[in-house]
Protein backbone atom coordinates (compact mmCIF):
# COMPACT_ATOMS: atom_id res chain seq x y z
CA UNK A 1 0.00 0.00 0.00
CA UNK A 2 1.43 3.61 -1.15
CA UNK A 3 -0.25 6.32 -1.04
CA UNK A 4 0.97 10.04 -1.44
CA UNK A 5 -0.77 12.82 0.54
CA UNK A 6 -0.48 17.11 -0.04
CA UNK A 7 -0.38 18.17 2.81
CA UNK A 8 -1.92 21.85 3.55
CA UNK A 9 -1.18 23.17 7.15
CA UNK A 10 -2.87 26.81 6.45
CA UNK A 11 -3.37 29.34 8.18
CA UNK A 12 -3.55 30.07 12.50
CA UNK A 13 -4.13 26.69 14.20
CA UNK A 14 -4.22 24.90 10.79
CA UNK A 15 -0.43 23.56 11.30
CA UNK A 16 -0.69 22.58 14.94
CA UNK A 17 -3.93 20.27 14.34
CA UNK A 18 -2.43 18.91 10.98
CA UNK A 19 1.06 17.91 12.51
CA UNK A 20 -1.00 15.77 14.44
CA UNK A 21 -3.61 14.37 11.92
CA UNK A 22 0.09 13.51 10.25
CA UNK A 23 1.61 11.62 13.15
CA UNK A 24 -1.30 9.39 13.18
CA UNK A 25 -0.93 8.47 9.90
CA UNK A 26 2.33 7.98 10.44
CA UNK A 27 2.40 5.58 12.71
CA UNK A 28 -0.73 3.38 10.84
CA UNK A 29 1.72 3.70 8.44
CA UNK A 30 4.75 2.23 10.86
CA UNK A 31 2.67 -0.33 12.46
CA UNK A 32 0.79 -1.92 9.30
CA UNK A 33 4.22 -1.19 7.13
CA UNK A 34 2.45 1.09 4.65
CA UNK A 35 4.43 3.53 2.66
CA UNK A 36 2.81 6.93 3.06
CA UNK A 37 4.25 9.95 1.28
CA UNK A 38 3.53 13.59 2.92
CA UNK A 39 4.36 16.43 0.43
CA UNK A 40 3.93 20.08 2.31
CA UNK A 41 2.35 22.93 0.68
CA UNK A 42 0.93 26.21 1.64
CA UNK A 43 -2.47 27.76 1.13
CA UNK A 44 -4.66 30.87 2.70
CA UNK A 45 -3.00 33.73 4.33
CA UNK A 46 0.15 31.89 4.68
CA UNK A 47 0.63 31.41 0.97
CA UNK A 48 -0.64 34.55 -0.07
CA UNK A 49 2.14 36.08 2.35
CA UNK A 50 5.03 33.87 0.53
CA UNK A 51 4.17 34.28 -2.88
CA UNK A 52 1.39 36.87 -3.49
CA UNK A 53 -1.59 34.39 -4.00
CA UNK A 54 -3.49 32.09 -1.79
CA UNK A 55 -3.20 29.16 -3.89
CA UNK A 56 -0.38 29.50 -5.74
CA UNK A 57 0.87 27.31 -8.38
CA UNK A 58 2.96 24.88 -6.71
CA UNK A 59 0.39 24.29 -4.59
CA UNK A 60 -2.46 23.45 -7.26
CA UNK A 61 0.05 21.05 -8.78
CA UNK A 62 1.00 19.24 -5.62
CA UNK A 63 -2.40 18.36 -4.63
CA UNK A 64 -3.39 17.71 -8.33
CA UNK A 65 -0.88 14.67 -8.35
CA UNK A 66 -1.55 12.90 -5.35
CA UNK A 67 -4.10 10.41 -3.89
CA UNK A 68 -5.90 12.62 -1.07
CA UNK A 69 -5.42 16.08 -0.05
CA UNK A 70 -5.29 17.25 3.86
CA UNK A 71 -6.26 20.43 4.94
CA UNK A 72 -5.42 22.32 8.37
CA UNK A 73 -7.85 25.59 7.96
CA UNK A 74 -7.62 29.42 6.23
CA UNK A 75 -8.00 32.50 7.45
CA UNK A 76 -6.76 35.59 9.59
CA UNK A 77 -8.18 38.78 11.00
CA UNK A 78 -5.07 40.85 8.63
CA UNK A 79 -6.02 39.20 5.41
CA UNK A 80 -9.70 40.61 5.71
CA UNK A 81 -8.34 43.72 3.70
CA UNK A 82 -6.96 41.85 1.20
CA UNK A 83 -9.21 41.84 -2.17
CA UNK A 84 -11.75 39.60 -2.44
CA UNK A 85 -9.92 37.28 -4.85
CA UNK A 86 -6.76 37.17 -2.75
CA UNK A 87 -8.24 36.42 0.74
CA UNK A 88 -7.14 33.45 1.91
CA UNK A 89 -11.12 31.77 1.82
CA UNK A 90 -11.06 32.50 -1.87
CA UNK A 91 -7.66 30.26 -1.98
CA UNK A 92 -9.65 27.60 -0.09
CA UNK A 93 -12.71 27.99 -2.81
CA UNK A 94 -10.05 27.80 -5.79
CA UNK A 95 -8.76 24.48 -4.30
CA UNK A 96 -12.28 22.83 -3.78
CA UNK A 97 -13.11 24.07 -7.83
CA UNK A 98 -9.73 22.50 -8.83
CA UNK A 99 -10.11 19.11 -7.24
CA UNK A 100 -13.59 18.90 -8.23
CA UNK A 101 -14.98 17.31 -4.90
CA UNK A 102 -19.24 18.05 -5.16
CA UNK A 103 -19.82 16.24 -2.14
CA UNK A 104 -18.51 17.60 1.46
CA UNK A 105 -19.47 14.69 4.22
CA UNK A 106 -19.41 16.38 7.61
CA UNK A 107 -20.70 13.86 10.64
CA UNK A 108 -21.54 15.08 13.93
CA UNK A 109 -21.70 12.39 16.53
CA UNK A 110 -22.75 12.60 20.20
CA UNK A 111 -19.93 10.81 22.16
CA UNK A 112 -21.12 9.87 25.38
CA UNK A 113 -17.46 11.12 26.75
CA UNK A 114 -18.05 15.02 25.62
CA UNK A 115 -21.70 15.16 27.25
CA UNK A 116 -20.88 17.54 30.00
CA UNK A 117 -19.74 20.35 27.22
CA UNK A 118 -22.50 20.17 25.31
CA UNK A 119 -25.40 22.63 26.32
CA UNK A 120 -28.07 19.86 25.29
CA UNK A 121 -29.56 18.08 27.82
CA UNK A 122 -28.43 14.03 28.09
CA UNK A 123 -31.41 12.82 26.97
CA UNK A 124 -31.85 14.90 23.95
CA UNK A 125 -28.39 14.27 22.39
CA UNK A 126 -28.04 10.88 23.54
CA UNK A 127 -27.17 8.68 20.68
CA UNK A 128 -27.31 11.32 17.81
CA UNK A 129 -25.38 10.35 15.09
CA UNK A 130 -25.99 12.80 12.00
CA UNK A 131 -23.88 12.87 8.52
CA UNK A 132 -24.86 16.31 6.44
CA UNK A 133 -23.80 16.14 3.11
CA UNK A 134 -23.12 19.64 1.76
CA UNK A 135 -23.31 20.52 -1.91
CA UNK A 136 -19.59 22.24 -2.23
CA UNK A 137 -19.66 23.39 -5.97
CA UNK A 138 -22.64 25.19 -6.71
CA UNK A 139 -25.02 27.85 -5.11
CA UNK A 140 -24.36 31.29 -3.74
CA UNK A 141 -20.55 30.27 -3.78
CA UNK A 142 -19.87 29.93 -6.90
CA UNK A 143 -22.83 31.05 -8.70
CA UNK A 144 -22.50 34.37 -11.64
CA UNK A 145 -23.36 36.76 -12.33
CA UNK A 146 -21.76 38.25 -8.50
CA UNK A 147 -20.59 41.84 -7.72
CA UNK A 148 -20.07 44.51 -5.59
CA UNK A 149 -21.13 47.13 -7.44
CA UNK A 150 -20.45 50.19 -5.67
CA UNK A 151 -21.62 52.65 -7.78
CA UNK A 152 -24.74 51.47 -7.68
CA UNK A 153 -24.83 51.46 -4.49
CA UNK A 154 -25.77 47.77 -4.50
CA UNK A 155 -24.22 43.96 -4.04
CA UNK A 156 -25.73 40.68 -5.46
CA UNK A 157 -24.81 36.92 -5.79
CA UNK A 158 -26.75 34.26 -7.76
CA UNK A 159 -28.00 30.85 -6.41
CA UNK A 160 -28.15 28.50 -9.27
CA UNK A 161 -28.17 24.80 -9.86
CA UNK A 162 -28.42 22.57 -12.69
CA UNK A 163 -30.28 19.69 -12.87
CA UNK A 164 -27.31 17.51 -13.10
CA UNK A 165 -25.56 19.19 -9.59
CA UNK A 166 -28.41 17.98 -7.46
CA UNK A 167 -28.83 14.60 -8.65
CA UNK A 168 -25.09 13.72 -8.25
CA UNK A 169 -25.32 14.65 -4.70
CA UNK A 170 -28.71 13.11 -4.24
CA UNK A 171 -27.13 10.07 -5.35
CA UNK A 172 -24.40 9.95 -3.31
CA UNK A 173 -26.61 10.85 0.22
CA UNK A 174 -28.40 8.17 -0.89
CA UNK A 175 -25.87 5.56 -1.15
CA UNK A 176 -24.38 6.99 2.38
CA UNK A 177 -28.18 6.18 3.50
CA UNK A 178 -28.18 2.71 2.30
CA UNK A 179 -24.99 2.08 4.11
CA UNK A 180 -26.55 3.67 7.65
CA UNK A 181 -29.91 3.56 8.68
CA UNK A 182 -31.11 4.28 5.84
CA UNK A 183 -32.87 7.46 6.85
CA UNK A 184 -32.73 11.07 4.68
CA UNK A 185 -33.70 14.17 5.11
CA UNK A 186 -33.20 16.64 2.33
CA UNK A 187 -32.89 20.13 3.32
CA UNK A 188 -34.24 23.40 1.05
CA UNK A 189 -36.54 26.38 1.29
CA UNK A 190 -38.67 25.43 -1.18
CA UNK A 191 -41.46 27.68 -0.15
CA UNK A 192 -39.43 30.38 -1.42
CA UNK A 193 -36.67 29.67 -3.84
CA UNK A 194 -37.09 28.10 -7.42
CA UNK A 195 -33.35 26.13 -6.75
CA UNK A 196 -35.13 24.47 -3.75
CA UNK A 197 -38.17 23.52 -5.74
CA UNK A 198 -35.89 21.84 -8.49
CA UNK A 199 -33.81 20.61 -5.99
CA UNK A 200 -37.35 18.94 -4.28
CA UNK A 201 -38.39 17.75 -7.75
CA UNK A 202 -34.76 15.96 -8.64
CA UNK A 203 -34.21 14.55 -5.44
CA UNK A 204 -37.33 12.72 -5.07
CA UNK A 205 -37.32 11.57 -8.81
CA UNK A 206 -33.73 10.08 -7.90
CA UNK A 207 -35.21 8.43 -4.49
CA UNK A 208 -37.39 6.25 -7.10
CA UNK A 209 -33.95 4.48 -7.43
CA UNK A 210 -33.77 3.64 -3.38
CA UNK A 211 -36.78 2.25 -2.51
CA UNK A 212 -34.80 0.94 0.88
CA UNK A 213 -34.34 4.56 2.03
CA UNK A 214 -37.02 6.84 3.41
CA UNK A 215 -36.70 10.33 1.99
CA UNK A 216 -38.07 13.51 3.52
CA UNK A 217 -38.03 17.09 3.33
CA UNK A 218 -38.12 19.73 5.47
CA UNK A 219 -37.36 23.68 4.77
CA UNK A 220 -34.74 24.96 6.41
CA UNK A 221 -35.91 27.38 8.91
CA UNK A 222 -37.55 24.78 10.43
CA UNK A 223 -35.18 21.64 10.42
CA UNK A 224 -32.17 24.43 11.90
CA UNK A 225 -34.73 23.97 15.19
CA UNK A 226 -35.60 20.28 14.44
CA UNK A 227 -31.94 19.13 14.29
CA UNK A 228 -30.73 20.49 17.98
CA UNK A 229 -35.01 19.64 19.34
CA UNK A 230 -34.39 15.78 18.35
CA UNK A 231 -30.75 15.10 17.06
CA UNK A 232 -31.19 11.94 17.39
CA UNK A 233 -33.95 11.49 14.76
CA UNK A 234 -31.57 12.14 11.77
CA UNK A 235 -29.43 9.85 9.89
CA UNK A 236 -28.19 11.63 6.73
CA UNK A 237 -29.12 15.13 5.53
CA UNK A 238 -28.34 16.55 2.14
CA UNK A 239 -28.63 20.29 1.58
CA UNK A 240 -27.13 23.27 -0.70
CA UNK A 241 -23.56 24.36 -0.26
CA UNK A 242 -24.85 27.54 2.34
CA UNK A 243 -27.48 25.81 4.14
CA UNK A 244 -24.67 23.23 4.64
CA UNK A 245 -22.13 25.66 5.60
CA UNK A 246 -24.39 27.04 8.60
CA UNK A 247 -26.36 23.54 9.38
CA UNK A 248 -22.96 21.86 10.08
CA UNK A 249 -21.26 24.87 12.34
CA UNK A 250 -25.21 24.09 14.48
CA UNK A 251 -23.90 20.98 14.63
CA UNK A 252 -20.69 21.14 16.20
CA UNK A 253 -23.65 21.73 19.31
CA UNK A 254 -24.28 17.88 19.55
CA UNK A 255 -20.66 17.16 19.98
CA UNK A 256 -19.76 19.33 21.91
CA UNK A 257 -17.08 21.60 20.14
CA UNK A 258 -16.24 22.58 16.59
CA UNK A 259 -13.12 21.44 17.20
CA UNK A 260 -14.50 17.93 17.03
CA UNK A 261 -15.58 17.61 13.70
CA UNK A 262 -14.37 16.10 10.71
CA UNK A 263 -14.96 16.44 6.75
CA UNK A 264 -14.33 14.83 3.51
CA UNK A 265 -14.65 15.82 0.06
CA UNK A 266 -15.42 13.32 -2.67
CA UNK A 267 -16.54 12.69 -6.08
CA UNK A 268 -14.10 15.01 -7.81
CA UNK A 269 -10.53 13.86 -9.12
CA UNK A 270 -8.82 14.13 -5.51
CA UNK A 271 -10.74 13.53 -2.88
CA UNK A 272 -9.92 16.57 0.04
CA UNK A 273 -10.06 16.23 3.84
CA UNK A 274 -10.66 19.09 6.53
CA UNK A 275 -11.39 19.41 9.98
CA UNK A 276 -14.83 21.88 10.09
CA UNK A 277 -13.54 24.39 12.22
CA UNK A 278 -11.37 27.34 11.16
CA UNK A 279 -8.50 29.10 11.94
CA UNK A 280 -9.10 30.26 15.07
CA UNK A 281 -6.61 33.14 15.34
CA UNK A 282 -7.22 33.73 18.82
CA UNK A 283 -5.86 30.60 20.38
CA UNK A 284 -3.08 29.75 17.52
CA UNK A 285 0.38 29.18 18.36
CA UNK A 286 -0.54 28.23 21.77
CA UNK A 287 -1.13 24.59 22.07
CA UNK A 288 -4.42 24.35 22.62
CA UNK A 289 -6.39 23.35 19.75
CA UNK A 290 -8.44 20.51 19.64
CA UNK A 291 -6.84 18.58 17.31
CA UNK A 292 -9.75 15.75 16.90
CA UNK A 293 -11.10 17.32 14.20
CA UNK A 294 -8.06 17.05 11.92
CA UNK A 295 -7.26 13.29 12.99
CA UNK A 296 -11.28 12.51 12.81
CA UNK A 297 -10.04 13.72 8.78
CA UNK A 298 -7.36 11.60 8.95
CA UNK A 299 -9.76 8.69 9.52
CA UNK A 300 -12.20 9.53 6.87
CA UNK A 301 -8.82 9.89 4.25
CA UNK A 302 -7.82 6.59 5.07
CA UNK A 303 -11.67 5.20 4.26
CA UNK A 304 -12.15 6.79 1.32
CA UNK A 305 -9.32 7.46 -0.47
CA UNK A 306 -6.85 4.29 -0.02
CA UNK A 307 -10.10 2.19 1.71
CA UNK A 308 -8.11 1.13 4.29
CA UNK A 309 -11.71 0.43 6.71
CA UNK A 310 -10.33 -1.28 9.26
CA UNK A 311 -7.23 1.35 10.01
CA UNK A 312 -9.84 4.28 10.05
CA UNK A 313 -12.32 2.08 12.50
CA UNK A 314 -8.92 1.89 14.70
CA UNK A 315 -8.74 5.90 14.56
CA UNK A 316 -11.97 6.24 15.58
CA UNK A 317 -11.57 3.99 18.16
CA UNK A 318 -8.55 5.41 19.36
CA UNK A 319 -10.10 9.19 19.41
CA UNK A 320 -13.33 7.31 21.56
CA UNK A 321 -10.54 5.77 23.87
CA UNK A 322 -8.78 9.14 24.18
CA UNK A 323 -11.98 10.83 25.34
CA UNK A 324 -12.64 8.01 27.60
CA UNK A 325 -9.05 8.24 29.59
CA UNK A 326 -10.76 11.91 30.52
CA UNK A 327 -8.18 13.90 27.79
CA UNK A 328 -9.73 17.01 27.44
CA UNK A 329 -8.61 19.95 25.19
CA UNK A 330 -9.89 23.18 26.75
CA UNK A 331 -13.32 23.36 24.09
CA UNK A 332 -13.97 20.22 25.46
CA UNK A 333 -13.15 20.52 29.14
CA UNK A 334 -16.69 20.71 31.32
CA UNK A 335 -17.03 24.13 33.35
CA UNK A 336 -17.24 22.44 36.67
CA UNK A 337 -14.20 20.20 35.70
CA UNK A 338 -11.06 19.82 37.92
CA UNK A 339 -9.02 18.51 35.69
CA UNK A 340 -6.60 20.44 33.86
CA UNK A 341 -6.81 21.06 30.16
CA UNK A 342 -4.57 19.12 28.42
CA UNK A 343 -2.31 20.11 24.85
CA UNK A 344 -3.21 20.18 21.53
CA UNK A 345 0.31 17.87 21.45
CA UNK A 346 -0.38 15.83 24.76
CA UNK A 347 -4.12 14.75 23.19
CA UNK A 348 -2.34 13.76 19.64
CA UNK A 349 0.27 11.70 21.39
CA UNK A 350 -2.52 9.66 23.36
CA UNK A 351 -4.28 9.26 19.94
CA UNK A 352 -1.46 7.87 18.27
CA UNK A 353 -0.51 5.39 21.36
CA UNK A 354 -4.39 4.21 21.65
CA UNK A 355 -3.92 3.43 17.95
CA UNK A 356 -0.52 1.72 18.16
CA UNK A 357 -2.10 -0.57 20.56
CA UNK A 358 -5.23 -1.23 18.80
CA UNK A 359 -3.32 -1.85 15.70
CA UNK A 360 -0.54 -4.33 17.25
CA UNK A 361 -3.45 -6.19 18.80
CA UNK A 362 -5.13 -6.54 15.40
CA UNK A 363 -1.88 -7.67 13.73
CA UNK A 364 -1.08 -10.43 16.70
CA UNK A 365 -4.93 -11.26 16.53
CA UNK A 366 -4.57 -12.01 12.26
CA UNK A 367 -1.17 -13.77 13.65
CA UNK A 368 -2.74 -16.99 15.44
C1 LIG B 1 -16.18 25.75 5.96
C2 LIG B 1 -15.68 27.17 6.03
C3 LIG B 1 -15.45 27.69 4.62
C4 LIG B 1 -16.79 27.67 3.89
C5 LIG B 1 -14.82 29.10 4.54
C6 LIG B 1 -13.52 29.18 5.30
C7 LIG B 1 -14.64 29.57 3.11
O1 LIG B 1 -16.55 27.97 6.75
O2 LIG B 1 -15.48 24.90 5.40
O3 LIG B 1 -17.28 25.48 6.45
O4 LIG B 1 -17.60 28.59 4.03
O5 LIG B 1 -17.03 26.71 3.15
MN1 LIG C 1 -18.22 26.87 7.67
Amino acid sequence: MKIRITVLPGDGIGPEVTSQAVNVLKSVADVCGYNFEFVTRPIGGTAYTETGHPFPKSTMEACLDCNAVLLGAVGGPHFDTAPTHLRPEAGLLQLRQALGGFANLRPAIAFDATEACSPLRPEIRRGADILIIRELLGGLYFGEPRAHDRDNKGAYNTMRYSEHEVERIARIAFEQARNRRKKLMSVDKANVLETSRMWREVVTRVGKDYPDVTLEHQYVDSFAMQMILTPSRFDVVVTENLFGDILSDEAAVISGSLGMLSSATIGGSVDLFEPVHGSAPDIAGKNMANPLGAIASAAMLLRYSAKLTSEADSIDAAIRATLDAGYRTPDILAKNSDRKPNTTAQVGVRVTEALSDLLNRRIAYHAV
